[in-house]
């Protein structure tokens, strides 16, 4: 009997795949899109350069990192060598800037955690955030960047679970869900802890890339054109690891006591890292460790009511693609 369920999952799965890399190879941007950034881009450092003329601007978040859907918006860190700089004052300055260059709807949000200039243009319909000196951001997005060298099942599983998050209303940070950021290092944990394993873990191999932002020592291996067999031995495809992803966040993983760690391709406890009480508003009831910022918990955006509304949501992202005939839709039906 036992033999003949395996049986049945293996031809689910069959039946799953197909349709699951369509949605991805749906969410992966054109070209012509990229090129469009590109073009922004040069048009933005053109401009920066005429007031800063030693400023470099740099693309990260999901246009940069290889995580990011078709039509996103692009997130641009200009940097400046100045330490002694305002970013309030920069900030109203660059918006100026832009206003005068007929750039749409700009708007200086000085106040905000990451403070930002937003700005739309015209020409290409992309909208694009601009903050400063948030080098951490650059780096960290180059890591998940090399990650997702490595192995071509990290971008499918992210995507298809960025798009499930936000359909499902779960990629709202001010309303206490995850970040697209802490989504993508989920599923790069559990690649990492797959048996056999799918990613290996950059940061505990030889540096081969080193660099110290705002103090922290940012080193991890990233010659990652030699990786691209690392997972070979495992043959799991998209829509296994859809399942076993969900499976593993809704009955798998142990809230109460352990944190993911991409930076030790393992778990750690919540004790090691004094993560077991709320500090502040630091509940840490769902514990993700920044790769690099080692003492920001990812999930500290998540409260008791949201931490409650996201489980709910991996137990029925496991359960479609446990009994649902046509999981494809049902799992992306929106909130
Ligand atoms: N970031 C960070 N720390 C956070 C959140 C974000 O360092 N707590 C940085 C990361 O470099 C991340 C970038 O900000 O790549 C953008 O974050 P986010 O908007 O969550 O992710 P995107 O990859 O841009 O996703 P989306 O496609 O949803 O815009
Ligand atoms: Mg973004």
């Amino acid at each position: 009997r036992s033999h003949k369920r395996v049986v049945d999952c293996r031809s689910d799965i069959d039946r799953m795949n197909a349709p699951l890399l369509a949605i991805y190879e749906s969410l992966v941007p054109k070209e012509e899109e990229k090129s469009n950034q590109k073009q922004l881009l040069t048009s933005l450092e053109k401009l920066v350069n005429k007031e800063w003329p030693t400023a470099q601007l740099y693309l990260y978040g999901s246009c940069a990192n290889s995580f990011g859907v078709s039509k996103s918006d692009i997130d641009v860190c200009l940097a400046l060598e100045d330490p002694d700089i305002n970013k309030s004052e920069v900030l109203l300055k660059l918006a100026d800037i832009l206003q005068a260059d007929n750039l749409e709807n700009v708007q200086a949000l000085t106040r905000a955690r990451v403070p930002i200039v937003k700005l739309m243009d015209p020409v290409t319909g992309i909208s694009c955030d601009i903050c400063i000196n948030n080098v951490l951001a650059v780096v960290n997005t180059k890591l998940l960047h090399d990650y997702a060298q490595i192995d071509d099942r990290l971008r499918q599983l992210a995507f298809i679970v960025k798009h499930w998050a936000k359909l499902r209303g779960v990629n709202v940070t001010y309303q206490g869900t995850l970040s697209s950021y802490a989504y993508v290092l989920m599923c790069i944990h559990f690649l990492q802890q797959r048996k056999p394993a799918i990613l290996p873990c950059l940061q505990g191999m030889e540096a081969t890339y080193v660099v110290t932002v705002d103090d922290i020592e940012c080193a991890y291996f990233d010659q990652v054109q030699h990786l691209r067999d690392f997972g070979a031995r495992n043959k799991e495809r998209i829509a296994e690891l859809v399942w076993a992803f969900f499976d593993y966040w809704a009955y798998r993983h142990d809230y109460a006591n352990s944190v993911i760690s991409v930076r030790t391709g393992s778990l750690i406890s919540k004790r090691a890292k004094d993560w077991t009480r709320r500090i502040g508003n630091d509940r840490h009831l769902i514990c993700i460790e920044d790769p690099f910022e080692i003492s920001h918990d990812l999930g500290r955006v998540v409260d008791k009511y949201s931490i409650k509304t996201l489980r709910e949501e991996f137990e029925r992202a496991a359960n479609i693609m446990h009994y649902d005939p046509d999981p494809c839709v049902t799992l992306f039906e929106p909130y």
